[in-house]
């Protein structure tokens, strides 16, 4: 059976890490029928939508997503909506993508680029469960109107609505414990019981739930503890599981330890398995179009992709040896460059990692780019 991808660029760098990612997929002796399409800024641009039917419908096809980054300061002022960011919520939402894996991984070679102590880093390799369809993201009612009450009676006002079903709960603290399972067997579950009732029924369902998984170790955390915890101790955490919005701050804060946004992948899975697979950092304007952005979580990615949603664990592990030896080689691009190191393009890190999985010597790609 060949394997559908749907490969959606988007826009800022999306377009040349992307590029990359399907070089090494090219290269691996594998079938595969990629489609491409616009999404985000570039389909508001051709089609005045950033998730346009045929881009929707082309997602929903396909075995795996490999997506990009949308966004762009210049859409801010266009209405919601239209935003390149409804592009990848409506993705989740359509798709029912609502177990995300955040896995913040610290690369011996690039331990010195984390703002922490190389000890409080060194070997990290924390993965965030973050749920991925409910929570305020998506509760309704959500809007503004004029206040009938508290502090401020007939004022303007703009709400949102946080809200978690149980089966909702149920289903990501499964995700969570199954992927314990397959690591050190502790999860630890980020909430604010203290103060939200959404999330003191969070906490409950978690419980409930772990009575199936009598292996594996739980742990609570309140989410402004979890916070500081984790630039305190982060090597204390193994799987960490929690709801949309804490999730997004939370992963952004547990990637950053790592100090190389750019080298992190991300999985955004339904429960047919159809994944849509993302770098963890966004579409970063300012750089695009240099040829100087790292491609490498998008790449990451693609080994996610080819390990969750395609079955093809070696290809996987093909692609994560690659990159660790082009690592090893010193090549960086210069998010992740230092003193010592080789600074490189884009297309010569994708020039790179498809010669470490073809065999040929790196530094022929190099001369040869
Ligand atoms: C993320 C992003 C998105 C989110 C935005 C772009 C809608 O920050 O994937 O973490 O908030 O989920
Ligand atoms: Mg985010």
């Amino acid at each position: 059976m060949t394997m559908k991808i749907a490969v959606l660029p988007g826009d800022g760098i999306g377009t040349e890490i992307v590029e990359q990612a399907v070089r090494v997929l090219n290269v691996l002796d594998l079938k595969f029928e990629m489609e491409s399409a616009l999404v985000g800024g570039a389909a508001y641009e051709a089609h005045g939508h950033p998730l346009p039917d045929g881009t929707l419908n082309l997602a929903k096809a396909a075995d795996a997503i490999l997506f990009g980054a949308v966004g762009d300061w210049k859409y801010d002022k266009l209405d919601r909506p239209l935003r390149p960011e409804q592009a990848i919520l409506g993705l989740r939402k359509h798709l029912g993508l609502f177990a995300n894996f955040r896995p913040a991984i610290c690369y011996e070679q690039l331990v010195g680029a984390s703002s922490l102590k190389p000890e409080l880093i060194a070997g990290l390799d924390i993965l965030i469960i973050r749920e991925l369809t409910g929570d305020i993201y998506f509760g309704q009612p959500r809007g503004r109107r004029v206040a009938t009450d508290g502090h401020f009676p007939g004022a303007e006002e703009a709400f949102d609505t946080m809200r978690y079903s149980k089966p909702e709960i149920e289903r990501i603290a499964h995700v969570a414990f199954q992927a314990a399972r397959k690591r050190s067997k502790k999860v630890t579950s980020v909430d604010k019981a203290n103060v939200l009732e959404t999330f003191q029924f969070w906490k409950d369902v978690v419980t409930e739930v772990h009575a199936q998984y009598p292996d594996v170790e739980l742990q609570h955390m309140y989410v402004d503890n979890a916070a500081m915890q984790l630039v305190k101790a982060p090597k204390a955490f193994d799987v960490v599981v929690t709801g949309n919005m804490f999730g997004d701050i939370l992963s952004d804060e547990a990637s950053m330890l790592t100090g190389s946004i750019g080298m992190l992948p991300s999985a955004s899975l339904n429960a047919k398995n159809q994944g849509l697979y993302e770098p963890s950092h966004g579409s970063a304007p300012d750089i695009a179009g240099k040829g100087i952005a790292n491609p490498l979580a998008t790449i990451l990615s693609a080994a996610m992709m080819l390990r969750f949603s395609l079955q093809q664990p070696e290809a996987a592990d093909r692609i994560e040896s690659a990159v660790q030896a082009v690592l090893a080689t010193g090549y960086r691009t210069p998010d992740i460059w230092s003193a010592g190191t080789l600074k490189v393009g884009t297309r010569e890190m994708g020039d790179a990692v498809v010669a470490a999985i073809t065999g040929k010597t790196i530094t022929k790609a190099i001369t040869k780019s």
